[in-house]
């Protein structure tokens, strides 16, 4: 039987949530997972991408990403405990989307709009996992944790923001064409 992400993070290493500060960790750990899958993930996108602008966002979060996972390890550091990564079942599940889309025949600009939503979800995913490790963060007392996520999560609100724009300017419009 499959345990719940939640619960073999819980059992597997040991912490508990009976203090804020376990939750964090937890959040962190899960983010870990996140930004390392989508590492591997975007360098497809960015390849199945017809539009040059969305193949240029996919590039650029793609740098941005991997600074996104050198912050989580500093973050680690500064609570005093080493990087972890716990396998995040759901950004595997939004990755796995992706690929179908990526996988998929069809018109390059419809193509391109289904690639954007795909992400969109990504980017919401972690722009919620952010925003509430850094509350947490906030909330224990560690403004300076709390001020390296909000760095992040500011990026990946602007990634979002970039894809909309992508979306809403050129890519929907010729897709509808299609
Ligand atoms: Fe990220």
């Amino acid at each position: 039987m499959k345990m719940s992400s939640w619960f073999s993070k819980i059992t597997g290493q040991s912490l508990t949530l009976d203090n804020l500060e376990n939750v964090l960790k937890l959040q962190l750990r899960d983010l870990y997972s996140a930004e390392d899958q989508l590492i591997s993930a975007l360098p497809k996108m960015a390849a199945a991408a017809h539009s040059r602008d969305l193949k240029s966002a996919f590039e650029t979060h793609l740098r941005e990403t991997r600074q996104h996972k050198t912050r989580l390890e500093q973050a680690f550091r500064m609570l005093g405990c080493e990087p972890k990564s716990e396998s995040c079942d759901a950004m595997e599940g939004l990755v796995e989307e992706g690929q179908e889309i990526i996988d998929m025949d069809g018109d390059p600009e419809v193509k391109d709009a289904a690639l954007i939503a795909a992400a969109q979800r990504v980017e919401h995913y972690e722009i919620a996992g952010y925003g509430c490790a850094r509350t947490f963060a906030r909330r224990v007392g560690r403004n300076d944790v709390a001020n390296l996520l909000q760095e992040t999560l500011d990026e990946e609100g602007n990634a979002d923001k970039i894809l909309t724009d992508i979306a809403e300017t050129w890519v929907n419009a010729q897709a509808a064409r299609a």
